[in-house]
Protein backbone atom coordinates (compact mmCIF):
# COMPACT_ATOMS: atom_id res chain seq x y z
CA UNK A 1 0.00 0.00 0.00
CA UNK A 2 1.47 3.45 -0.96
CA UNK A 3 -0.59 5.94 0.91
CA UNK A 4 -0.27 10.20 1.11
CA UNK A 5 -2.08 11.46 4.17
CA UNK A 6 -2.49 15.62 3.65
CA UNK A 7 -3.55 18.02 6.59
CA UNK A 8 -3.04 21.18 8.04
CA UNK A 9 -0.34 20.70 10.85
CA UNK A 10 -2.33 19.40 14.07
CA UNK A 11 -4.72 17.58 11.89
CA UNK A 12 -3.35 14.51 13.29
CA UNK A 13 -1.23 12.90 10.75
CA UNK A 14 1.29 11.45 13.11
CA UNK A 15 -1.23 10.29 14.73
CA UNK A 16 -2.76 8.59 12.03
CA UNK A 17 0.06 7.64 10.00
CA UNK A 18 1.26 5.47 12.90
CA UNK A 19 -1.91 3.13 13.34
CA UNK A 20 -2.22 2.94 9.60
CA UNK A 21 1.52 1.44 9.56
CA UNK A 22 0.74 -0.90 12.78
CA UNK A 23 -2.31 -2.07 11.23
CA UNK A 24 -0.94 -2.91 8.04
CA UNK A 25 2.73 -3.70 8.38
CA UNK A 26 3.88 -0.69 6.50
CA UNK A 27 6.54 2.01 6.80
CA UNK A 28 5.25 5.41 9.05
CA UNK A 29 7.29 7.86 6.18
CA UNK A 30 7.48 11.43 8.17
CA UNK A 31 9.45 14.24 6.88
CA UNK A 32 8.70 16.46 10.01
CA UNK A 33 10.56 12.90 12.18
CA UNK A 34 13.08 12.44 9.68
CA UNK A 35 14.48 15.98 9.46
CA UNK A 36 14.23 16.28 13.41
CA UNK A 37 16.48 12.87 13.37
CA UNK A 38 18.90 14.96 11.31
CA UNK A 39 19.01 17.57 13.99
CA UNK A 40 19.77 15.56 17.05
CA UNK A 41 22.19 13.75 15.12
CA UNK A 42 23.72 17.20 13.67
CA UNK A 43 24.07 16.15 10.07
CA UNK A 44 24.56 18.85 7.58
CA UNK A 45 20.82 18.37 6.35
CA UNK A 46 19.84 19.24 10.10
CA UNK A 47 21.36 21.72 10.22
CA UNK A 48 20.28 23.24 6.92
CA UNK A 49 16.75 22.72 7.92
CA UNK A 50 17.00 24.21 11.84
CA UNK A 51 16.26 27.66 10.75
CA UNK A 52 13.32 26.92 8.15
CA UNK A 53 11.72 24.88 10.68
CA UNK A 54 11.90 26.92 14.02
CA UNK A 55 10.30 30.02 11.87
CA UNK A 56 7.26 27.74 10.85
CA UNK A 57 8.37 27.86 7.13
CA UNK A 58 9.06 25.20 4.72
CA UNK A 59 12.48 23.33 4.38
CA UNK A 60 13.67 23.95 0.70
CA UNK A 61 12.48 21.36 -1.72
CA UNK A 62 15.81 20.23 -2.98
CA UNK A 63 16.71 19.32 -0.01
CA UNK A 64 13.39 16.97 0.79
CA UNK A 65 13.12 15.28 -2.51
CA UNK A 66 16.32 13.50 -2.30
CA UNK A 67 15.94 12.62 1.69
CA UNK A 68 12.16 11.19 0.57
CA UNK A 69 12.86 9.60 -2.44
CA UNK A 70 15.87 7.90 -0.94
CA UNK A 71 13.43 6.71 2.39
CA UNK A 72 10.28 5.95 -0.16
CA UNK A 73 13.06 3.32 -2.10
CA UNK A 74 13.67 1.87 0.95
CA UNK A 75 10.55 0.55 1.92
CA UNK A 76 9.40 -1.45 -1.06
CA UNK A 77 6.32 -3.32 1.23
CA UNK A 78 4.95 -0.14 1.17
CA UNK A 79 4.56 3.34 3.16
CA UNK A 80 2.64 6.17 4.75
CA UNK A 81 3.57 9.34 3.60
CA UNK A 82 3.42 12.19 6.84
CA UNK A 83 3.96 15.77 6.03
CA UNK A 84 5.44 14.86 2.50
CA UNK A 85 4.88 16.45 -0.53
CA UNK A 86 4.14 19.45 1.15
CA UNK A 87 4.22 21.36 -2.58
CA UNK A 88 3.10 21.44 -5.60
CA UNK A 89 6.57 20.49 -6.78
CA UNK A 90 7.09 18.05 -4.48
CA UNK A 91 3.93 16.58 -5.70
CA UNK A 92 5.02 16.25 -9.18
CA UNK A 93 8.68 15.04 -8.69
CA UNK A 94 6.88 12.05 -6.22
CA UNK A 95 5.03 11.12 -8.99
CA UNK A 96 7.55 11.70 -11.60
CA UNK A 97 10.10 9.30 -9.41
CA UNK A 98 7.14 6.48 -8.91
CA UNK A 99 6.47 6.46 -12.47
CA UNK A 100 9.82 5.62 -13.69
CA UNK A 101 9.75 2.65 -11.21
CA UNK A 102 6.37 2.12 -12.58
CA UNK A 103 4.23 2.29 -9.48
CA UNK A 104 1.96 5.23 -8.23
CA UNK A 105 0.41 6.43 -5.10
CA UNK A 106 -2.78 4.21 -4.56
CA UNK A 107 -4.76 6.26 -2.58
CA UNK A 108 -4.80 9.98 -1.45
CA UNK A 109 -6.60 11.11 2.37
CA UNK A 110 -7.17 14.90 3.08
CA UNK A 111 -7.47 15.12 7.06
CA UNK A 112 -9.59 18.44 7.33
CA UNK A 113 -9.70 20.43 10.64
CA UNK A 114 -10.71 23.69 11.87
CA UNK A 115 -7.67 26.66 12.95
CA UNK A 116 -8.98 26.72 16.53
CA UNK A 117 -8.57 23.25 16.89
CA UNK A 118 -5.15 22.97 15.74
CA UNK A 119 -3.97 25.89 18.14
CA UNK A 120 -5.20 23.61 20.82
CA UNK A 121 -4.00 20.89 19.42
CA UNK A 122 -0.09 22.03 18.63
CA UNK A 123 -0.02 23.87 21.48
CA UNK A 124 -0.71 20.75 24.03
CA UNK A 125 1.36 18.55 22.58
CA UNK A 126 4.31 16.76 23.92
CA UNK A 127 6.68 13.90 22.60
CA UNK A 128 8.85 11.30 24.19
CA UNK A 129 12.33 12.28 23.06
CA UNK A 130 13.27 9.10 23.06
CA UNK A 131 10.35 6.43 21.70
CA UNK A 132 8.49 9.49 19.89
CA UNK A 133 5.25 8.39 21.16
CA UNK A 134 2.94 11.32 21.01
CA UNK A 135 0.88 12.23 23.80
CA UNK A 136 -1.34 15.78 23.98
CA UNK A 137 -1.85 17.38 27.97
CA UNK A 138 -5.81 17.20 27.68
CA UNK A 139 -6.99 14.79 24.49
CA UNK A 140 -4.30 11.82 25.19
CA UNK A 141 -2.30 12.17 28.42
CA UNK A 142 0.18 9.73 29.63
CA UNK A 143 -0.74 8.33 32.98
CA UNK A 144 1.90 10.40 34.79
CA UNK A 145 2.32 14.10 33.89
CA UNK A 146 4.79 15.11 31.85
CA UNK A 147 6.69 11.22 31.96
CA UNK A 148 6.23 9.22 29.08
CA UNK A 149 3.98 6.42 29.56
CA UNK A 150 6.44 3.77 27.37
CA UNK A 151 9.79 4.03 28.74
CA UNK A 152 9.53 6.65 31.62
CA UNK A 153 11.66 9.49 29.93
CA UNK A 154 10.27 13.10 30.68
CA UNK A 155 8.14 14.32 27.98
CA UNK A 156 9.41 17.45 25.85
CA UNK A 157 7.55 20.21 23.44
CA UNK A 158 8.54 20.86 19.90
CA UNK A 159 10.33 24.06 19.51
CA UNK A 160 8.14 25.09 16.62
CA UNK A 161 5.15 24.55 18.89
CA UNK A 162 4.60 27.59 20.14
CA UNK A 163 1.46 29.71 19.64
CA UNK A 164 3.47 32.48 17.53
CA UNK A 165 5.06 29.56 15.39
CA UNK A 166 2.19 27.25 14.91
CA UNK A 167 0.37 30.70 13.06
CA UNK A 168 3.25 30.64 10.92
CA UNK A 169 2.87 26.90 10.10
CA UNK A 170 -0.59 27.60 9.15
CA UNK A 171 -0.09 30.58 7.05
CA UNK A 172 2.51 28.63 5.36
CA UNK A 173 0.12 25.59 4.77
CA UNK A 174 -2.63 27.56 3.49
CA UNK A 175 -0.03 29.04 0.94
CA UNK A 176 2.02 26.32 -0.21
CA UNK A 177 0.42 23.29 0.80
CA UNK A 178 -3.25 23.45 -0.05
CA UNK A 179 -2.45 23.60 -3.35
CA UNK A 180 -0.80 19.97 -3.50
CA UNK A 181 -5.03 18.65 -2.81
CA UNK A 182 -6.09 20.49 -5.64
CA UNK A 183 -2.89 19.04 -7.63
CA UNK A 184 -4.20 15.51 -6.63
CA UNK A 185 -7.84 16.10 -7.10
CA UNK A 186 -6.89 16.79 -10.62
CA UNK A 187 -5.63 13.75 -11.15
CA UNK A 188 -7.61 10.96 -8.78
CA UNK A 189 -9.90 11.01 -6.15
CA UNK A 190 -9.11 12.67 -2.88
CA UNK A 191 -10.19 10.99 0.31
CA UNK A 192 -11.85 13.98 2.76
CA UNK A 193 -12.03 13.39 6.47
CA UNK A 194 -13.11 15.38 9.01
CA UNK A 195 -10.56 15.29 11.54
CA UNK A 196 -12.25 17.21 14.01
CA UNK A 197 -13.07 14.89 16.34
CA UNK A 198 -11.66 12.39 18.33
CA UNK A 199 -8.54 10.34 17.42
CA UNK A 200 -10.51 6.78 17.82
CA UNK A 201 -13.54 8.45 15.97
CA UNK A 202 -11.65 9.33 13.02
CA UNK A 203 -9.45 6.87 12.90
CA UNK A 204 -12.19 4.01 12.46
CA UNK A 205 -13.72 6.44 9.51
CA UNK A 206 -9.78 6.19 7.71
CA UNK A 207 -9.69 2.30 8.29
CA UNK A 208 -13.07 2.55 6.77
CA UNK A 209 -11.73 4.10 3.80
CA UNK A 210 -8.57 1.72 3.61
CA UNK A 211 -9.89 -1.63 3.72
CA UNK A 212 -11.14 -2.05 0.22
CA UNK A 213 -7.68 -0.97 -0.63
CA UNK A 214 -6.08 -3.67 1.91
CA UNK A 215 -8.13 -6.52 0.55
CA UNK A 216 -7.31 -5.75 -2.58
CA UNK A 217 -3.60 -5.33 -2.00
CA UNK A 218 -3.60 -8.88 0.05
CA UNK A 219 -5.56 -10.85 -2.50
CA UNK A 220 -3.14 -9.10 -5.38
CA UNK A 221 -0.06 -10.55 -3.21
CA UNK A 222 -1.31 -14.07 -3.61
CA UNK A 223 -1.91 -14.06 -7.14
CA UNK A 224 0.84 -15.27 -9.77
CA UNK A 225 2.29 -12.91 -11.77
P1 LIG B 1 5.95 18.23 10.58
O1 LIG B 1 6.62 17.51 11.66
O2 LIG B 1 5.45 17.48 9.38
O3 LIG B 1 4.80 19.11 11.24
P2 LIG B 1 3.31 19.49 10.74
O4 LIG B 1 2.90 19.14 9.37
O5 LIG B 1 3.20 20.92 11.10
O6 LIG B 1 2.46 18.50 11.49
P3 LIG B 1 2.47 18.20 13.00
O7 LIG B 1 3.51 17.15 13.28
O8 LIG B 1 2.54 19.45 13.82
O9 LIG B 1 1.00 17.67 13.19
P4 LIG B 1 0.31 16.29 12.86
O10 LIG B 1 -0.71 16.52 11.77
O11 LIG B 1 1.30 15.18 12.65
O12 LIG B 1 -0.48 16.09 14.22
P5 LIG B 1 -0.25 15.07 15.41
O13 LIG B 1 -0.74 13.72 15.00
O14 LIG B 1 1.11 15.15 16.02
O15 LIG B 1 6.91 19.38 9.98
C1 LIG B 1 7.66 20.22 10.83
C2 LIG B 1 8.50 21.18 9.97
O16 LIG B 1 9.43 20.43 9.15
C3 LIG B 1 7.72 22.03 8.96
O17 LIG B 1 7.19 23.21 9.55
C4 LIG B 1 8.81 22.31 7.91
O18 LIG B 1 9.69 23.33 8.33
C5 LIG B 1 9.58 21.01 7.86
N1 LIG B 1 9.06 20.07 6.84
C6 LIG B 1 8.49 18.85 7.07
N2 LIG B 1 8.14 18.28 5.91
C7 LIG B 1 8.47 19.13 4.92
C8 LIG B 1 8.32 19.11 3.50
N3 LIG B 1 7.75 18.07 2.86
N4 LIG B 1 8.76 20.19 2.80
C9 LIG B 1 9.33 21.22 3.41
N5 LIG B 1 9.49 21.33 4.76
C10 LIG B 1 9.07 20.29 5.50
O19 LIG B 1 -1.32 15.68 16.44
C11 LIG B 1 -1.10 16.93 17.08
C12 LIG B 1 -1.56 16.83 18.56
O20 LIG B 1 -2.96 16.64 18.61
C13 LIG B 1 -0.94 15.66 19.32
O21 LIG B 1 -0.71 16.08 20.65
C14 LIG B 1 -2.01 14.57 19.27
O22 LIG B 1 -1.95 13.75 20.42
C15 LIG B 1 -3.30 15.40 19.24
N6 LIG B 1 -4.35 14.82 18.39
C16 LIG B 1 -4.20 14.30 17.13
N7 LIG B 1 -5.38 13.91 16.64
C17 LIG B 1 -6.30 14.19 17.59
C18 LIG B 1 -7.71 14.04 17.67
N8 LIG B 1 -8.43 13.51 16.66
N9 LIG B 1 -8.34 14.46 18.79
C19 LIG B 1 -7.65 15.00 19.80
N10 LIG B 1 -6.31 15.18 19.80
C20 LIG B 1 -5.64 14.79 18.70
Amino acid sequence: MRIVLLGAPGAGKGTHCKRIADRYGIVHLSSGDILRRERVEGTELGRKAQSYMDAGALVPDDLIVEMMIKAIRQAPAGYVLDGFPRTVNQAEVLDKSLAAEKTEIDMVLNLRVNDEVVLERITGRRSCPKCGTVYHVKNMPPKVPGICDKDGTPLVQRPDDTEEVVRNRLETYYRQTEPVVDYYRAGRTVHEIDANGDADAVAAVIFKKLEPLARKKKGGRGKKA
